[in-house]
Formats: structure tokens, sequence, C-alpha cells
């Protein structure tokens, strides 16, 4: 174990702690974040139980009436963020939160597997489990609110109607999207390039189209029917989908073990079935040999190999078979002796860029998943791989929110990009050395 890394990873955590919730990072990310919340919840679980559950409690605290759950809460007033509560304006919405003002899109639904891992890292298992009682039905009509909102052609597999609902915020794969859209150039002062340089960063064209997208869901007041209709971005996303089936199989053994709640379970069952099977016939790709997005506004897949491509490990979708296709691919591909893993775009490709937020830079939440997604197909070599090169990563430019994938540039400490003493970096490197 890595004591002195352990305890940088703990001190990162404990400063992002806000009494009631963390944030990501300080002036880049002042606010609460929903899958950065469920991947903090992860680290603190290791040496402070109650936080971890105080974390979720306060997000779930912000979910609407209709079982939704925002990508941002923004409790305070922190002008050091763009765009923020007054342009997001979640109070549109007829069932949105009275108490917290957030934004109206989502974030990859990971609270479920977060509730189970937690359970597992608790010492105190009846404890755990009573905590999780509480909290455990309001996840569940989250997924609720998926499958019969976001589920138009009624496959078990979900959409989501902005990049960042994705998580993967600038990826490549949304190239195509802009390709179809030629929204108006908005004026308005970016926060987020006078914390960090604008070549880590989304270009100004590409915000036109975030704001675009939000401004068509605004004018009809986030109705989900609206936006199913007339958003020109929908995508059904391996990685976000990956996540809600993980999730699912998590609830199944969490109300498995509380007992009673047979319809949930019966239900929750349905979904996995419906879901797994779509997943594999629609975004799996035989000729990439991976899954793949798929642009459900313009019915075409978006064939490209990302880090969400290998998601669907972490929540057993593929065959075996599949798994160890997929893993020569990714080897191939993104896994050359001078390369960490595991990039966040495919390296061979031209619209790789290994500096440039989700374009190419390695994510240690992506390598998370990674790594617990390669050991259930026992691929044990390579995530193992997976964690040294995260520890050497951070170990070397410190707890940053994304890092070069090429190893040639990690010789001055400066290959580490975005915001610093970044929560998720810091949470998932303490449960990885704990494993
Ligand atoms: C940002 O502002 O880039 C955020 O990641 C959006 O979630």
């Amino acid at each position: 174990m890595k004591e002195e890394l352990y305890k940088k990873a703990v001190t990162v955590l404990e400063n992002n702690w806000k009494d009631s919730f963390s944030i990501p990072c300080a002036n880049l990310y002042p606010f609460q974040w929903k899958w950065d919340s469920g991947f903090i919840a992860i680290g603190f679980a290791h040496f402070d139980m109650p936080k971890a559950q105080k974390e979720i409690e306060t997000l779930l605290d912000a979910q609407w009436e209709n079982g939704f759950i925002p990508h941002i809460i923004f409790h305070t007033d922190n002008d050091s963020y763009f765009p923020g509560p007054n342009f997001h304006r979640s109070d549109l919405h007829p069932l949105s939160s009275k108490k917290y003002k957030s934004t109206g899109m989502t974030q990859p639904p990971v609270i479920g597997f977060v509730l189970e891992d937690m359970y597992k890292i608790s010492k105190e298992k009846n404890e755990s489990l009573k905590y999780i009682e509480t909290v455990i039905d309001k996840v569940f009509f989250n997924h609720q609110y998926f499958y019969s909102k976001r589920d138009p052609q009624n496959e078990g597999l979900v959409y989501i109607y902005h990049n960042w609902e994705s998580g993967t915020d600038n990826s490549p794969i949304w190239d195509d999207i802009w390709a179809t859209m030629n929204p108006p150039e908005y004026t308005f002062e970016r926060r987020d390039t006078t914390h960090v340089d604008a070549s880590e960063r989304p270009s100004k064209r590409e915000y036109d189209h975030y704001l675009h997208i939000i401004e068509i869901a605004k004018e009809h007041n986030y109705s989900d029917e609206k936006i199913a209709e007339l958003s020109p971005f929908l995508v059904q996303d391996p990685l976000f989908n990956a996540m809600l089936i993980k999730s699912n199989e998590s609830l199944i053994n969490l109300y498995t073990l509380i007992g009673g709640n047979a319809d949930k379970i019966e239900q929750l069952e349905k979904w996995q079935q419906k879901g797994k099977a779509s997943f594999n016939a629609k975004l799996y790709d035989e000729e990439i040999g991976a899954y793949i997005h798929y642009d459900l506004r313009n019915e075409k897949p978006l064939r490209f190999l990302s880090s969400s491509s290998f998601a669907p490990l972490f929540a057993n979708i593929p065959s075996q078979e599949k798994a160890a296709k997929m893993v020569d691919v990714m080897m191939d591909k993104f896994g050359g002796e001078d390369q960490y893993l595991c990039a966040s775009f495919d390296p061979t490709s031209d619209r790789f860029n290994p500096k440039k937020y989700w374009r190419g830079p390695v994510w240690i939440n992506l390598n998370w998943l990674l790594f617990y997604g390669l050991k259930n197909y026992g691929f044990n070599d390579i995530s193992n791989r997976v964690k040294k090169d995260s520890i050497e990563m951070i170990e070397k430019n410190g707890f940053f929110e994304y890092f070069d994938s090429r190893k040639e540039i990690h010789t001055d400490g400066k290959a580490g990009y975005g915001g610093n003493h970044f929560s998720w970096s810091a949470a998932l490197l303490i449960d990885m050395l704990n494993n």
C-alpha cells in the first residue's frame, strides 16, 4: 500500500467536502455533480462512512418529483462557473425540486452500484443496510423515470439528450452530431478557461452547440416528451446504459439482502433482460469489435472507439467471447507500451487529441470501471496494468482531472490537465489501493 499517496488522497477529499456534499474541485467545478458524488462516496466509504452516506443523501434530496436526478445541484451562489443556475432554470419544469436549483439534465446513473460498493466496503453490515433502506427506493424511482421517459421505442435502452449527460462532454463522437446542427453564435462569458488552459477545454463553437440544446429544452420547460421529439441530440450511449444496467443489478442484490420488495426485484429483472439483449443487439459493432453509440435522432450508429466502448465489461454485458475480442481491440489500439491505459478516445483516429478534455486524455473514473470490468472476465494482468498506470500518472503529476495518455510526456510532472486536487481521482485511487 502506498501510504503517502493514500494520505494525500484523503486530504484532497477532506478539502473538497462542504458540510453536506463534495465539490469535484475548487473554482472550475464549485457545486455538487451527480456522478462525481457517486465516485466520491466510494472513496469516503473507506475511511469516513458518515460522509459517504451524507454525500448520497444530499444528492438524492435534490431529486425531482418525477424521479429525475439532476447533473449539477447549485447549493451556493458562485460566479466562478458558467452556465450557472440562471442559465439552466430548472424551475421551468413543473416537477423540479423546490428546495434546490439545478440543471435540467442528468449524468450517468451510478448511484445503484455505489450503494452496493458502500455496503461491501462497510465493516458494519447491519448499519449499512439500514442506511441503504432509507435511500434505495429513490434510486429505484430514478430508474423508473429513465425507463418510462427516455426509452421511446421501448427497447430497454435509454437516451441522453445532451453531451453533458454522457459525462464524456466533448468526445469526438459528438462531432458527427454537431455537423447536423447550426446553432446561433451565442454571446457569453466562459469561466472554465479562466481556471485552466483553453487548449485543455472545449472550443467556443462547441459551447454554442451545448447551449443551443439547452435553449431548446428550456423553450419546452424541460418536457421529456418534447425533448424526445425535438432535441437535435438524442443518443443511446453505451457508458450511460452500462451504468444503468450495473445499477439495476446492484439494486436487485440490495433488495434481496433487505428482504421483501418482490415487485421491485421483478421489475428490475425485466429491465435487465430486455436491456442486456438490446444492448448486445444494437450497440455491439462486430467489425469494430466493441460497443458504440447510437444516434437515435438521425437513426444511425456512431462508429467510433472510445473508453466508453469498454465500459460494458463493468456491467457484465458482453459474453466471455465478446469480452476477449474487445480486450484484443483495446490492447491493439490503446495499449501500446508508449501509452498509458486507457485513453478516452481511439489513439489511432485523426480526431484523437491527448490534451483536450474528453478527446483523448486518460480519466481515472473510466480506468476504475475498466479495472473492475477486466477483473470480471479474468483479465487480471491487464486489469492490474490499468491500476498501475493510474497510480503512476497520479504519483508523477498530482490528483489531476485527466492525464496525457502518452508516456513520453510524463517527464516533468506537467502531464496532468484540467482541475487539480480533483475529488474522484483521489476517491477512486483510494478504492483501487484497497483492492
Ligand atoms: C463542464 O462544465 O465542463 C462540466 O463538466 C459539465 O458537466
